[in-house]
């Protein structure tokens, strides 16, 4: 449902139980809760959590001793940046890619595996409000279990069934929109991924060798799927100032190659 102009000036006042992006300065920004009673620390001074209640996003508060926190509404890239890792996450770049080439969005049902630290699932969760879900399969309990708890902090996890479960003996789910993969062998999980996609549902697969994509690509050749591509994304950060503007000397160099594929009913 669209919203009037003015309900959105209302959405941007912050309440209790809001999350906040407190940006202090390039590179040090913090998510929090908003969260009476308590406060929120940082290298410069410390805020009270109750003080963002009644400001409005765009806002800042000031330090204990002086500093300037602006208060921004969070991006889905905060909320994955911010999880507590157990594994490698999924990182921005290559999520941007996965939703946008899987179609998911709101009320899209959507497979993944493995669940790890939560931070795709988080993302995916995000997208698929509010009537959609994700289920997501893990075989390690205490990964889960770690994922459960981010996800709660994100307000996100009834948007989530999380299935202790290994994905390369079966998926349960049926007529799904997507199957999205981050796990060491993806091509046992191809035929599973034909029988619960949907007819013209997304396949996708994050890998970080070449070795995976290869058997990957080679099993998604053996069923229905079309529209088979491999893609790596590089994304390079900027230094901006006049005379002196140049790429950051510094970036992930790798991370890994991601597997598209869709489902037809038939070759
Ligand atoms: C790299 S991590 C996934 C990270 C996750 N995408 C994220 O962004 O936080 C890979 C996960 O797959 C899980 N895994 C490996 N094989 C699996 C299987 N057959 N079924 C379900 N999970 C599996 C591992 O235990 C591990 O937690």
């Amino acid at each position: 449902m669209e919203r009037e102009p003015s309900e959105n000036m209302n959405a941007e006042v912050i309440k209790e139980g809001d999350y906040v992006v407190l940006y202090i300065e390039a590179g040090k920004k913090h998510l929090v809760k908003v969260t009476r009673g308590r406060e929120f620390h940082t290298h410069r001074g410390y805020i009270k959590l109750s003080d963002l209640i009644g400001k409005k996003y765009g806002d800042y508060v000031i330090s204990n001793v002086g500093s300037k926190f602006y208060l921004l509404k969070p991006t889905p890239e905060d909320y994955v940046m911010k999880v507590e890792r157990v594994t490698q996450i999924i990182y921005p770049k290559d999520i941007g890619l996965i939703i946008l080439r899987s179609g998911v969005g709101p009320g899209s049902i959507v497979v993944e595996a493995g669940t790890g630290s939560g931070a795709l699932t988080g993302a995916l969760a995000y997208y698929v409000r509010p009537h959609g879900r994700v289920y997501s399969y893990e075989i390690r309990k205490e990964f889960l279990e770690r994922a459960r708890r981010n996800l709660e902090k994100l307000g996100l996890i009834n948007y989530v069934v999380l299935k202790h479960k290994d994905i390369t003996k079966g998926i349960d789910e049926r007529y799904v929109d997507a199957v999205i993969l981050d796990l060491a062998t993806p091509w046992l999980v191809v035929g599973h991924a034909h029988e619960a996609l949907k007819g013209g549902g997304a396949f996708v697969s994050f890998s970080p060798t070449i070795d995976q994509v290869i058997r990957t690509v080679e099993e998604l050749r053996k069923y229905p799927f079309v529209d088979i591509t491999v893609s790596e994304i590089f994304l390079r950060n900027y230094k901006v100032k006049r005379g002196e503007t140049r790429p950051e000397t510094f970036m992930v160099g790798h991370t890994g190659y991601v597997v598209f594929a869709r489902k037809v009913n038939e070759f």
